[in-house]
């Protein structure tokens, strides 16, 4: 598995041209992705990267990726970003590291969202694994009831035995929805409800998907 994400990660970097500004998504397969682009950076390549996470940041930074942010750039030229699930509509289920926020607002606003791969994340619908979402701390268990009562069976997240804390200051709720058969029309329920911040169902964003198959990679547009 660790070998099909590297193999999706580095294939991802042909697509990065000198100039670009690249939104690098977070995860273990992002991870290999900038750990290649560092080395690219150290053979010349001129590009400026929007990380995701404090993680994919911390990890920008270490290899030589030099940064931006939004106040200096208009536009993100590429953004390259791993998931939890897939389907073969190309619905996203994304979270399972906690970043989906800043994943999403990465992933939206560039003109060309590459998501990156190894083949257990292809299902034929979303919903195997528990949707993530973010939700405020204030009230965070009324918030879980109003999403129980659309469907979810709802756990907030831990981690070394606390509140997992997203970079931005909430918490995430890992919601069973069961099989996800129409997940634009969830992820709009769930938004309505005050206090989610956002959901990890990513829709209508994707341009490419480059998936690790053992020793070679597939590629779907
Ligand atoms: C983090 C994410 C990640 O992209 C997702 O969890 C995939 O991670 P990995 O590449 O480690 O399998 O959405 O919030």
């Amino acid at each position: 598995m660790d070998l099909e994400k590297k193999l999706a990660a580095e294939a991802s970097i042909d697509f990065i041209k000198d100039g670009m500004v690249v939104g690098l998504g977070s995860g273990s397969t992002v991870n290999w992705m900038v750990r290649k682009l560092g080395e690219k950076v150290k053979q010349g390549l001129n590009i400026r990267g929007i990380p995701s996470s404090k993680k994919t940041e911390r990890l920008a930074l270490e290899v030589g990726v030099p940064l931006t942010d939004f106040a200096s750039v208009d536009c993100i030229d590429i953004a390259i970003d791993g998931a939890d699930e897939i389907d073969g509509n190309l619905n996203l289920l994304k979270g399972g590291g906690g970043s989906l926020v800043r994943e999403k607002v990465v992933d939206v606003n560039a003109d060309q969202f590459i998501v990156i791969i190894d083949q257990s994340k292809v299902v034929e619908e979303l919903g195997e694994l528990p949707l993530p979402i973010e939700v405020l701390q204030f009230g965070w268990e009324i918030i879980a009831k109003k999403i129980a009562e659309l469907g979810g069976e709802t756990v907030i997240r831990i981690k070394d035995e606390k509140r997992f804390i997203s970079d931005n200051g909430n918490y995430i709720l890992d919601c069973k929805f069961g099989k996800i058969t129409k997940p634009e029309e969830l992820h709009e329920k769930l938004k309505l409800l005050t206090g989610v911040v956002e959901t990890g169902i990513f829709t209508n964003m994707v341009d490419k998907v480059i998936i690790g198959r053992k020793d070679e990679v597939e590629v779907l547009e």
